[in-house]
């Protein structure tokens, strides 16, 4: 099984997860930079793992943005995706960690499975585009306000992916 994670290189804080998020994973891992590659490279892989932020009050940063047009020309069925995504609850509280739930409508749309849901515990926000049945469609962090708990998080999500997608 091909597993690759996807963010941009020039993100800080999604680039600090990352790490956290390929060492819990261990080898087999491919570490894509999404500035640099097209939509159809991530046909590659069997498993995908999306690094998001929201940004813009609710949006994708724009790296992301500027790749969706491109993605939406590409199928990826049988494609397992998990998505972690950073944002910031107490100055976002209304559109906490969205880019989660627009990356997961996306990629659902193009025909793969979203894996590695979470619970909503622990989080104080009003609403959140990531929310689906009262669950986060990923992995929901912020470094901002809550950034001692994103390690544990991390391994905790990464066993969980591991088992979603055996
Ligand atoms: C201009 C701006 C807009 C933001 N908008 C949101 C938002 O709508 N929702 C949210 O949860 N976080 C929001 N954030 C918080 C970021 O998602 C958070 O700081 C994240 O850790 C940034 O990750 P990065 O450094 O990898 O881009 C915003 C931050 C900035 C600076």
């Amino acid at each position: 099984m091909k597993v690759a994670i996807v963010y941009s290189f020039e993100a800080k804080k999604t680039s600090q997860v990352a790490k956290h998020i390929t060492e819990a994973w261990g080898k087999d891992i491919t570490v894509l930079d999404a500035d640099k590659i097209s939509g159809k490279d991530l046909h590659d892989y069997d498993v995908l793992i999306i690094g998001a932020a929201t940004w813009f009050d609710g949006e994708l940063p724009g790296y992301w943005d500027e790749m969706v047009p491109e993605l939406e020309q590409e199928n990826f069925p049988g494609k397992k995706v998990a998505i972690y995504g950073l944002g910031n609850q107490k100055e976002y509280p209304e559109n906490f960690c969205d880019a989660i739930g627009i990356m997961a409508d996306l990629f659902s749309t193009l025909g793969s499975t979203v894996v590695g849901a979470t619970s909503t515990e622990g989080y104080t926000f009003e609403a959140s585009a990531g929310v689906k049945d009262g669950q986060f469609l990923g992995l929901a962090l912020d470094i901002e306000n809550q950034a001692s708990l994103t390690k544990d998080r991390v391994k905790k999500w990464v066993a969980q992916v591991k088992q979603e997608i055996k």
